[in-house]
């Protein structure tokens, strides 16, 4: 979700406010990937990096959040929906916590579109952590090296659990990952559009999908061992 601040440059206001904008988006996109039947859809809302932007960008972002859980879970309830969080939430301020695990416990019984929430994460710092986990039950003879593979490793991803994505989205007309699922996107069709995050809406979701239902999936195969 890329591109809060500069939109609020180009309409002459804080970056606190294009982030409050970008609210709207996150509505408007969960909304429709419910409509269409998205089993899972995974929000990059806060990087391990974005630590270091300044203190007040930080406090706001984390009270955004806040006030979003507060909004809308009587919503997402209504329309089904569970959430989840992947990250290093034990950087987050214990009210910030509080929130998210009642959102979480309120919801946890819907069985329609499941929200993953990408906060305080980065890719190298779950795949780090996934090797001191592999590491310590290497030395506890919980499993032994030789059992290691791709399948056993993603047991230890935060993202355990939740199929690979099969379409990455980013706004804002930037072509990077910026540290994010490095290991699940191995094969994801990306999608790179010029609208910044606060501007994005349900339609933009769907003609991103339309285009990904256009692409050839190989999975390092032929076109003809797909056709067939
Ligand atoms: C990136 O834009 C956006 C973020 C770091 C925050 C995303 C947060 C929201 C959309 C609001 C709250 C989210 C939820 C899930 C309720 P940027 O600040 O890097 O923009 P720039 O590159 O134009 O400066």
């Amino acid at each position: 979700m890329d591109g809060n601040g500069r939109w609020a440059a180009r309409h002459g206001n804080t970056r606190t406010f294009g982030h409050e904008q970008g609210i709207e988006a996150v509505r408007s996109t969960v909304e429709g990937a419910g409509e269409i039947g998205i089993s899972w859809l995974t929000l990059f809302a806060f990087s391990t990096e974005n630590w270091s932007r300044p203190r007040e960008e930080v406090e706001a972002l984390m009270g955004l959040l806040v006030y979003a859980i507060e909004a809308e879970t009587d919503n997402l309830m209504k329309n089904n929906v569970t959430v989840r969080v992947i990250g290093d939430t034990g950087m987050l301020p214990g009210h910030v916590k509080e929130k998210l695990h009642s959102c979480i416990d309120r919801l946890k019984n819907n069985t329609g579109l499941k929200v993953v929430l990408a906060l305080s994460y980065s890719s190298k710092w779950e795949i780090t952590e996934a090797v001191r986990k592999i590491a310590a039950d290497a030395c506890a003879s919980k499993i032994s090296p030789a059992d290691i593979n791709s399948e056993l490793f993603e047991k230890y991803l935060s993202t355990a659990g939740i199929p690979d994505p099969e379409l990455l989205i980013r706004t804002s007309g930037e072509y990077r990952i910026s540290n994010f699922l490095l290991w699940q996107i191995a094969y994801s069709e990306l999608y790179f559009t010029e609208k910044l995050w606060p501007d994005f809406r349900k339609e933009d979701l769907f003609e991103a999908i339309a285009d990904f239902q256009c692409r050839e999936r190989r999975f390092g195969m032929t076109s003809e061992q797909i056709a067939g």
